[in-house]
């Protein structure tokens, strides 16, 4: 079923009133609110006016479904084109193998045009309505949609909202003088910059220290949070707000499904704050929701903010007073991620228990994604919060987990860290099958041992309801590539060494299938147990500290976070098995037990 114009008028009633309160909030003070709303209404009815069928047809059928991917098969899947399948063309052969490992959701990274050169994995985009070139073209995209569609997989894309390349048009024209584009990105004097530095802190503090990049050209000092090539955006000007939402509409009509918004936290800046969560930052996700909501509802926004517990939730949205204002439908459940490297590195559930606390109460239409690795590292920083109730110094903790996932004194894990050189706590870089112990195993038992940690991190991610997403190559246990070391162009990012070329030749070995088969039964015991959505806590025996207990639909999942035997008090059927329950569990076993406790 097609919409009508009467759809959109509709849907312009029903969201236009929330969209036009986040642009009063952000420019009210500043600019002729009239005259803004009537230029982004006409950006709205123009990209409405192109809205394919197909797609005007998909938004109709969500919008009847709002929790369409809150649902126990959401298996997500997360690559880079080019190590994956060379190609978008390449990529359209690989569906099927998609649609065999469940995947229902797929995130490609580092597919719109990037710089040229270094471009921060892809994240540095020079174009954000081109393809790669050496990946493909638009129209490639589109045909991939619509078999990734045939298949029931929706396609995700980064939208870099922060930053663009220093060479995208915007920046080349500020560059040549025309104060138009001068205005997209912030440019402040020396000594305004280095009192800026004093609050800010640094996402890149060896690689780019700093948070700011003379250029000439500009006459000062521009905002450039990640590499010197990434110039942030000045969301503080309308004209910004307004070439993202034509962007963004015009990518959903090419036939996106997913937006990954980039580095959420970031986007507003105010003097004398760290810049980061700034309530207009959930202002600009807010009106990119209800332009989204009025033209293209059947899109999904997913927020990537890597920041303190605390403050992910309010990603999915508020109520202020005006009725709850929705922002993403999914959010990085990164905080739970890192508790469950934290848990296997100090043989511990304090940390993951402490957070799918805290993981519960989503709004209606709107779920986690979960994960146990992705193309970033394992940023500590992000838990000490929640340590806080359970150590008293969090810091010395999360230092000795991350140690030990680096590989430390007799440790089985393979990372290494990133952006410090070990003695400050930062990140840590490595695969799921390398830091979970299969590059260092030697033998069967140690090899076996690796697989079920492996597994533990996915029931981890499956468990707890989310858009459980692999990442390119874990499912086969690729290991660290530490051959990026060697390549001039990339051998300053360690961020490579988990970014291995998909090894096809892996698929039917022992590790493979071992590996891949957990997962499926991972996600058939989710599917049989109708479990999705937020997790809830399951009480566990105190006295057993390894012990996790989740709560996936009306199944029962206990993660043993140990390398020791520990009682379960607990009985049923377990789904991953199909056996009855032991009354202990293994070292680093999990089991999913169906239905209700009796
Ligand atoms: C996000 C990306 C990361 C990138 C950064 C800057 O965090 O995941 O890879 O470096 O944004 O764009």
């Amino acid at each position: 079923m097609a919409t009508t114009s009467s759809d959109l008028d509709t849907r312009l009633r029903q969201h236009g009133t929330t969209l036009r309160r986040q642009l009063e909030r952000l420019y009210g003070a500043t600019h002729d609110g009239d005259a803004l709303w009537s230029r982004i209404e006409a950006v709205l009815r123009d990209r409405m006016a192109e809205r394919p069928p197909v797609m005007q047809a998909l938004d109709v059928a969500r919008i009847a479904d709002r929790d369409w991917f809150v649902a126990p098969d959401m298996i997500g899947y997360s690559t880079y084109v080019d190590r994956f399948a060379g190609t978008v063309s390449g990529l359209t052969q690989k569906v099927e193998y998609l649609d065999t490992l469940g995947v229902r959701y797929l995130h490609l990274l580092a597919l719109l045009k990037a710089r040229t050169g270094d471009s921060d994995g892809g994240f540095a985009v020079a174009d954000y309505l081109s393809i790669e070139p050496t990946l493909g073209t638009m129209a490639d995209v589109e045909a991939l949609c619509g078999s990734l569609r045939a298949s029931r997989i929706s396609l995700c894309v980064d939208l870099a909202l922060n930053h663009t390349a220093d060479d995208h048009v915007w920046a080349l024209k500020a560059k040549a003088g025309d104060p138009h584009y001068r205005d997209y990105y912030i440019v402040l004097d020396e000594a305004e910059a280095a009192a800026r530095e004093t609050v800010l802190p640094q996402v890149f503090p060896t690689t780019a220290p700093g948070n700011f990049t003379h250029v000439p050209e500009m006459g000062g000092e521009v905002w450039t949070t990640f590499y010197p090539f990434q110039w942030d955006l000045n969301w503080a000007n309308p004209e910004v707000m307004l070439a993202m939402v034509d962007t963004m509409l015009r990518l959903a009509n090419h036939g996106f499904e997913a937006f990954r918004l980039d580095s959420t936290a970031f986007l507003w800046k105010q003097a004398g704050t760290d810049c980061r969560n700034l309530p207009q930052s959930h202002f600009i996700v807010r009106a990119l929701r209800a332009a989204l909501d009025i033209v293209a509802p059947a899109t999904l926004l997913k927020a990537e903010a890597i920041v303190p517990t605390a403050f992910v939730p309010p990603y999915f949205g508020a109520d202020e007073g005006e009725g709850f204002e929705p922002e993403c439908h999914l959010v990085y459940n990164n905080s739970l991620m890192v508790a469950g490297w934290v848990a296997l590195a100090e043989q511990s559930a304090a940390l993951p228990a402490a957070i799918v606390d805290v993981s519960g109460g989503l709004p209606h239409g709107a779920n986690w994604l979960t994960y146990a690795r992705c193309h970033d590292d394992i940023g500590w920083g992000a838990v000490l919060g929640d340590l806080r109730g359970i150590d008293s110094d969090p810091e010395a903790r999360l230092t000795d987990a991350a140690h030990f996932i680096e590989g430390a004194g007799d440790s089985w894990a393979r990372g290494v860290p990133f952006q410090s050189d070990g003695s400050v706590l930062h990140g840590t870089n490595g695969t799921l099958a390398s830091l979970a112990g299969l590059e260092a195993a030697t033998d069967d038992v140690s090899r076996e041992t690796a697989f079920r940690r492996i597994a533990l991190l996915n029931t981890l991610a499956v468990a707890s309801g989310g858009v459980a997403t692999i990442y390119m190559g874990d499912e086969v246990g690729m290991l660290n590539d530490y051959a990026y070391r060697d390549d001039p162009d990339r051998a300053h990012e360690g961020r490579w060494l988990h970014r291995p070329q998909m090894d096809w030749s892996a698929l039917d070995t022992p590790a493979a299938m071992r590996i891949a088969g957990d997962l499926a039964r991972l996600r058939a015991a989710r599917v049989a147990g109708a479990g999705a959505g937020a997790p809830t806590l399951l009480a566990t025996d105190a006295s057993v500290p390894a012990l996790l207990g989740i709560r996936c639909g009306t199944d029962r999942v206990y993660l043993n976070f140990s390398d020791r035997a520990v009682p379960l008090s607990d009985t049923g059927t377990d789904r991953l098995s199909g056996s009855a329950a032991a009354a202990t569990l293994a070292p680093w076993q999990a089991v999913w037990l169906m239905g209700d406790r009796a």
